[in-house]
């Protein structure tokens, strides 16, 4: 019996997706989704709140504060309302109305940020505002998931520790992931190659994101993708880096729900686009494995990713935009 739902973080489904058009290629999914807030940011917040209370990196009295566009803000303010510390969350204008209300109700304070930066998205803008209240405010402690190395240990010792123990065989051979702040494939890369040296890490991003070097552009899906280069990515092993549009994704994500019955997020889709599109071109003729990550759960994109206007709008976007 649990005393509390929040101590129930990992050990996630791991689900084999059936497909008919590369048989050779076995993909397998860790939903992450089923972690007690409802992505695979649950790893990383409980994971630095209880190392940092641990070894004093922080202590009761001092104020977290982080830039998040939704699902790390939401984690971060169930964990850190469980240990009774204060939160202040940046978020902007992008994020998920259903993501803001969650940070909300549990306590945090939101700080929302309205001016676009200089690439049309926010992250500058939110780091900006937390850099200038860090010189006005002594006890504030920046979680700061694209630098920060608790962020990937989280997922080394956790994720990539069930991803090898859970492919079948304990064969590891690709895994995919999507790619935002960049701890999750840090942390899962460094644990799966370890333990599988010749696994290929195949990185999933989104076009517009500079994450890999694409030319920023506007971006609408929460969750993958970057204007900034995440410093964390030094410490990742990335085999290949796999660039899908946000038209692709949506068509992805449906699929994901018609023939599979998962109702995933956007990374997911973005993620089973990349696993397509790899192995499109590529001849695999011995069985494979391929361990991919699933980050969240549909519900909080039914106004986007599952609203047939909003789907469109993305469509033409993507096709002005020579993205599809
Ligand atoms: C939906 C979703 N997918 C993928 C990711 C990528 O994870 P990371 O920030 O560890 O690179 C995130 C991170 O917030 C996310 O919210």
């Amino acid at each position: 019996m649990l005393t509390n739902i929040l101590n129930k973080v990992g050990n996630t489904p791991l689900v084999y997706l059936k497909n008919d058009e590369m048989p050779n290629v076995k993909i397998f999914a860790k939903l992450e989704y089923y972690n007690p807030t409802g992505s695979v940011k649950d790893r990383a917040a409980c994971y630095i709140i209880n190392r940092a209370l641990n070894e004093g990196i922080f202590n009761k009295d001092t104020v977290l504060i982080e830039s998040s566009s939704g699902n790390f803000g939401v984690a971060l303010s169930a964990y850190t309302k469980m240990h009774n510390l204060k939160f202040i969350c940046v978020i902007d204008k992008n994020t998920l109305p259903v993501n803001e209300m969650l940070i909300r109700l549990q306590g945090a304070e939101i700080i929302k940020i309205t001016e676009p930066d200089e690439f049309g998205g926010y992250l500058l803008n939110r780091i900006k505002t937390i850099k200038d209240l860090l010189k006005k405010m002594p006890n504030l402690y920046w979680v700061n998931q694209y630098a920060n190395t608790l962020n990937a240990e989280a997922y080394y010792g956790s994720l990539g520790r069930e991803i090898c123990q859970e492919a079948p065989g304990q064969r590891v051979e690709y895994v995919f992931m999507g790619v935002s702040s960049g701890g999750t494939i840090t942390g899962v890369s460094r644990r799966v190659k370890k333990e599988n040296p010749d696994a290929k890490i195949i990185a999933v991003d989104i076009y517009g994101s500079v994450i890999f070097g694409d030319t920023p552009r506007k971006r609408y899906i929460p969750g993958i993708g970057s204007s900034l280069q995440p410093e964390i990515l030094e410490h990742a092993f990335i085999d290949d880096v796999v660039l899908v549009s946000e038209y692709e994704t949506i068509l992805c994500c449906k699929e994901l729900l018609e023939k599979h019955n998962l109702y995933a997020g956007g990374s997911s889709g973005s993620v089973y686009a990349g696993i397509k599109k790899y192995f499109r071109d590529r001849k695999i003729d011995e069985s494979v494995n391929v361990m991919c990550v699933f980050a969240d759960r549909g519900e909080r994109y039914i106004e986007t990713i599952y609203n047939e206007e909003w789907t469109e709008m993305i469509r033409k976007h993507s096709l002005v935009e020579n993205l599809i």
